[in-house]
C-alpha cells in the first residue's frame, strides 16, 4: 500500500467487487451509484442470490462465481475484497500477481506470516495500490483529532482509550462469523489498535494483556471467543493503550476514542447519538441511537473508497500503509494469545 503511483489517467477505474455479504453489498452500492471516477464492471460471489443482486439491483455486467475468473478479466483494473478475513491474504496476493490494484477489508490477515507474504508480493508490484480498509482513518472527526495531535495541540500523547461496541444481535450473526473472523479483538479492536498507533505516532508495541467474558452468547466458547473483551497494550517509550470491545450493547453501536496528552485530551464519538435531535418529554431527555457501524461510519466508507480510487488513478498517495496493517495484526494476535492463555503476551 505504500506505493508510488506510476501515472495519472483520466479514464474511470474499472472495479470488480468480491464478496457481497453484510458489508460487500454496501461497498458495491457505493461503487455502482455514489463514487466518482469508478465503473463497477464485475462482481464475484459463490452465492447465487448475491450474484443475482449484483446483476439485477446494481446492473453489473460481468458476474463470476469464481474469483480466478474475475482476475483473468483484462477489463478489471482493481478488485475490492469484502470476503471472509481468512481469505484476505491469498486473495490479495492473487490480485497483485494478476496486475490488479487491491482494496481489502480489515484485517489484512489473521497472522503475521500471512501479512508478511502480502507485503513481499506488494513489494514486487510497486505500481499497484494495495490498501487495507481501516475506515476510521477516513472519518472526519478522527482525521481532525489526529491532525490536532500531530500538530502538538495536546502536548505529547501517551494514552489511548478506545472502544468498539456493537448492539446485541439476538440472531448471533457474529457467532457464525467468529470462526473466520479471528475473534473479537481481531475483528473489532483491530480498528482501535490501528487508531492507537496512528494517534500515538506509530510506537513499537512491546506486550499485551487481555481478559474477557461471555455475557450473552455461549456459542462463542466453542472457538475460544468472548462477547466482551478488554485489553491493555504497552508501547516502547511509555505510551499505553486500553481497548474495550463488546457485541452486547443493549442500546446501539457506540465507538469512541480518547487520546490523552501532557497538555490536553481529545474525545471522539462521546456517545451513540444518531443525529442532533434531542427529545425531551415526561420520560426524560434523550436521543435516538446509532444502529450499527455502517450508520456511524457511512461518510468514512465513502471517503475511504474515494481515496482508494484516487490512489489507483495516481492522484494521491496513502498515509495508511500495508506495514500499518501488519502491525495491527501483530498486536491483535498478541492480545488474542493473552486472552486464551491468561498470561501477558509479548507482541
Ligand atoms: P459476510 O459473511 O456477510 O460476507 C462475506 C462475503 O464473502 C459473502 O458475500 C460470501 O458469499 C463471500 N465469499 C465467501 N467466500 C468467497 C470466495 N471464496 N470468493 C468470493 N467471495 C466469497 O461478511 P462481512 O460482514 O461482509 O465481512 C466481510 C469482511 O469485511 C471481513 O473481513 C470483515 O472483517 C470486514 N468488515 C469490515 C468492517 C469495517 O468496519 N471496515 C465492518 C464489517 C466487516
Amino acid at each position: 500500500m505504500s506505493h508510488s503511483p506510476s501515472s495519472s489517467c483520466a479514464a474511470p477505474l474499472r472495479v470488480g467487487i468480491v464478496g457481497l455479504g453484510r458489508l460487500g453489498r454496501r461497498h458495491a452500492e457505493a461503487l455502482a451509484f455514489a463514487t466518482r471516477h469508478v465503473q463497477l464492471v464485475a462482481a464475484c460471489s459463490p452465492v447465487e442470490s448475491e450474484r443475482e443482486f449484483a446483476r439485477g439491483e446494481l446492473g453489473v455486467p460481468r458476474i463470476h462465481a469464481d474469483y480466478e475468473a474475475l482476475l483473468q478479466d483484462p477489463e478489471v483494473d482493481a478488485v475490492v475484497l469484502v470476503t471472509p478475513t481468512s481469505l484476505h491474504a491469498d486473495q490479495t496476493i492473487a490480485a497483485l500477481r494478476a496486475g490488479k490494484h487491491v482494496f481489502v477489508e480489515k484485517p489484512l490477515a489473521l497472522n503475521v506470516e500471512d501479512c508478511e507474504r502480502v507485503l513481499a508480493v506488494a513489494a514486487e508490484h510497486p505500481d499497484r495500490v494495495a490498501m487495507v480498509g481501516f475506515v476510521r482513518r477516513f472519518d472526519p472527526s478522527y482525521q481532525s483529532a489526529q491532525a490536532s495531535v500531530a500538530a502538538g495541540e495536546i502536548g505529547r500523547p501517551f494514552l489511548v482509550r478506545s472502544q468498539t461496541c456493537d448492539r446485541n444481535d439476538p440472531d448471533g450473526f457474529f457467532v457464525r462469523f467468529a470462526p473466520t473472523s479471528g475473534g473479537i479483538f481481531m475483528d473489532c479492536s483491530v480498528h482501535d489498535i490501528d487508531l492507537a498507533r496512528w494517534l500515538l505516532g506509530r510506537p513499537k508495541a512491546l506486550r499485551a494483556f487481555a481478559s474477557g467474558t461471555i455475557a450473552l452468547h455461549p456459542g462463542l466458547a466453542e472457538c475460544g471467543d468472548v462477547d466482551n473483551g478488554l485489553a491493555i497494550v504497552e508501547f516502547e517509550g511509555g505510551a499505553r493503550a486500553v481497548f474495550y470491545a463488546s457485541r452486547t450493547m443493549a442500546h446501539g453501536h457506540e465507538t469512541s476514542t480518547e487520546v490523552i496528552g501532557t497538555e490536553g485530551k481529545l474525545l471522539v464519538g462521546e456517545h451513540a447519538a444518531r443525529d442532533r435531535v434531542v427529545r425531551s418529554d415526561a420520560r426524560g431527555v434523550g436521543h435516538a441511537v446509532l444502529a450499527d457501524f455502517h450508520e456511524r461510519f457511512e461518510a468514512a466508507f465513502s471517503r475511504e473508497m474515494i481515496a482508494f480510487v484516487a490512489a489507483c488513478r495516481g492522484e494521491q498517495t496513502l498515509d495508511l500503509t500495508l506495514s500499518d496493517a501488519v502491525e495491527a495484526t501483530r498486536i491483535g494476535v498478541a492480545i488474542t494469545r493473552s486472552l486464551i492463555s491468561g498470561q501477558v503476551a509479548p507482541v
